[in-house]
C-alpha cells in the first residue's frame, strides 16, 4: 500500500523535511520513487496536490486556523535544513531562570485562575491509581495468568493510568539511567546548549511545547529523542556528556521497548483481538516509534500559579514513566477531579495515549493528566512514549466496527496527528475530541 504522508528524515546533524512518497511496508528511510525524481512541472503537480490535502486536513484539525507560519514555511515541499533558531520567542531555560535569583516567576508561565494548581487536600486524596503486579503474567498458572491480564483490563477501562510493579526490568539499571539524566541537567548551561532543539524535530534539549508565538509555557525543561524505528535513532544527537548516558539510554530502552511490547499484547487480547494486532498496526516488532523525553522540573519560587505540565493527553499510543520516587506531582483527570499520583519504589505508571483510544474505537480512552511544581525539590522522570511509526495510517480495528458500533475516528498517520500539540502546546483532550466531532 502506498500513500502520501509528512516524512521527518535524519540527514547527518541536520534535519531534512521532505513530502514524500512512502512504502508502507518500506524500510523506515524515506524512499522516493524514481519516477518521482523528475522534471520541474510533473514534480510540482506531484507535490502540490499532496500538499493541499495536507492543508485541508490540518485546517479542520486548527479549527481554520493557520498554522505558525515558521513550521508553514519549514513544510514546504522542498528540502530544508532546519537550526534551532526557529522557535517563535528566544527561548529561555527554567532551571537558569531560577539560577538567577528570581523571586517571581515570568508573566508567561503564569497560568488563569481556573486553571491553577488547587493544594488544598480534597475528599479524593487517598485515592491512588490502580497497582499491578506483573509477575503471573508468564505464569504456567492459567488461572494466575488470567487474573492479571484482568486487573489490566479493568485499569485501561477505569483508569486508563495505572503502577506496574515486577515488571522484570532491573532497579540498577532504572535508578542509574536517571541519575545520569539529573547529572545532565546539572551540567553547565553551555554543554547543553549543543542539543539545543528545534521545533521540527523536538529532538535534544527543549523548554517548550508548542511553536506557536505567544502559547502558554510550562516550568520544565526536557531533553527528547528517538530510539526507533532505527532510521530516526541517532546517538550522536544524545549527550555524549556524562559518559555513560548513550549507553544506559540504549540498555534502558531496550528494556522498556521490550515491556511495552508485552503489555501491548495484553492490550491487544483484552480487546477482543489478535494478539500482535496492535503491534502490527504500530508497525511491526523493532519497527514501531518509541521515544524517551526526561523531563526535568526545577524547584518553582510560586507553585501555586504555574504547572510543570499543563493538561493534555499523550498523542501517542501508550506511555511508560518512570517517576522521581521521592517527589510527587503527577496528577490524573479522574471523573473530574485531579488526583495526585504517589510514586511507589521500581515502578513504572503506564498511560494509554490517543493513538490507543482511535485504534480501540474508544473502548480504550487517553486520559487527561498534568503536572504540579513545588518550591522544595527538583523532580526529574522519564516518559517513554510507545507510539505507531510515524508514516503509517492508524484508524479504529475493522473488528471493532459494527452497525451500532461506527468508526469514530478518521485515518490519520502520526506524523500528521502529533503536529498539532507540537504547535499549539498541550491542550487537554481538545484533539482526539476535536477529531470525533467532526467526523
Ligand atoms: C509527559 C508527562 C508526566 C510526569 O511527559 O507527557 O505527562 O510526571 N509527564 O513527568
Ligand atoms: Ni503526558
Amino acid at each position: 500500500m502506498v500513500t502520501w504522508g509528512l516524512g521527518l528524515a535524519s540527514g547527518g546533524d541536520s534535519m531534512v523535511v521532505a513530502m514524500t512518497k512512502e512504502h508502507k511496508d518500506g524500510d523506515g528511510g524515506v524512499d522516493i520513487e524514481p519516477k518521482y525524481r523528475m522534471k520541474p512541472l510533473i514534480y510540482f503537480v506531484a507535490y502540490t496536490i499532496p500538499m493541499l490535502k495536507m492543508f485541508t486536513m490540518f485546517n479542520f484539525l486548527f479549527d481554520a486556523r493557520p498554522l505558525n507560519s515558521h513550521l508553514l514555511s519549514n513544510l514546504a515541499p522542498s528540502t530544508t535544513t532546519v537550526d534551532a533558531a526557529l522557535w517563535p520567542e528566544p527561548v529561555a531555560r527554567v532551571q537558569h531562570l531560577l539560577d538567577s535569583g528570581i523571586q517571581e516567576i515570568p508573566k508567561c508561565y503564569i497560568k488563569k485562575p481556573s486553571e491553577r494548581p488547587s493544594f488544598i487536600e480534597s475528599a479524593t486524596s487517598d485515592l491512588n491509581i490502580p497497582v499491578i503486579d506483573l509477575q503471573y503474567l508468564f505464569s504456567d498458572d492459567d488461572s494466575l495468568r488470567q487474573t492479571t491480564t484482568n486487573l489490566v483490563a479493568s485499569a485501561c477501562r477505569e483508569w486508563g493510568f495505572f503502577h506496574v510493579v515486577n515488571h522484570g526490568i532491573s532497579q540498577q539499571l532504572m535508578a542509574a539511567t536517571q541519575k545520569v539524566w539529573r547529572e545532565f541537567f546539572h551540567l553547565p548551561l553551555e554543554e547543553k546548549q549543543k542539543y539545543a532543539n528545534s521545533p521540527i524535530t523536538y529532538e535534544g534539549y527543549g523548554s517548550r511545547l508548542g511553536a506557536e508565538k505567544g502559547v502558554s509555557l510550562d516550568w520544565s525543561d526536557y531533553f527528547f529523542l528517538h530510539f526507533l524505528p532505527i532510521s530516526l535513532r541517532d546517538e550522536k544527537k544524545w549527550p555524549q556528556i556524562p559518559v555513560s548516558c548513550r549507553e544506559l539510554v540504549e540498555k534502558y530502552s531496550e528494556e522498556v521497548v521490550k515491556l511495552g511490547g508485552k503489555l501491548m499484547k495484553i492490550f491487544s487480547r483484552n480487546l477482543g483481538l489478535k494478539e500482535n494486532y496492535l503491534e502490527e498496526a504500530f508497525g511491526g516488532e523493532g519497527n514501531i516509534g518509541a521515544c524517551l523525553r526526561v523531563n526535568y522540573y526545577p524547584k518553582c519560587p510560586q507553585p501555586g500559579l504555574t504547572l510543570g505540565i499543563s493538561p493534555h493527553s499523550d498523542p501517542g499510543g501508550m506511555t511508560l514513566l518512570f517517576p522521581d520516587e521521592k517527589v510527587s506531582g503527577l496528577q490524573v483527570r479522574h471523573k473530574n477531579n485531579w488526583i495526585t499520583v504517589k510514586p511507589l519504589p521500581n515502578a513504572f505508571i503506564v498511560n494509554l495515549g490517543d493513538q490507543l483510544q482511535v485504534l480501540s474505537n474508544a473502548n480504550y480512552r487517553s486520559v487527561e493528566h498534568r503536572v504540579i511544581v513545588n518550591a522544595e525539590k527538583e523532580r526529574v522522570s522519564l516518559a517513554y512514549f510507545y507510539n505507531p511509526r510515524g508514516d503509517i495510517p492508524i484508524k479504529p480495528a475493522e473488528e471493532l466496527i459494527t452497525e451500532d458500533n461506527p468508526p469514530l475516528y478518521p485515518c490519520m498517520t502520526f506524523n500528521e496527528y502529533r503536529l498539532y500539540i507540537r504547535t499549539r502546546g498541550p491542550c487537554g483532550k481538545a484533539q482526539v475530541e476535536s477529531l470525533k466531532s467532526s467526523h
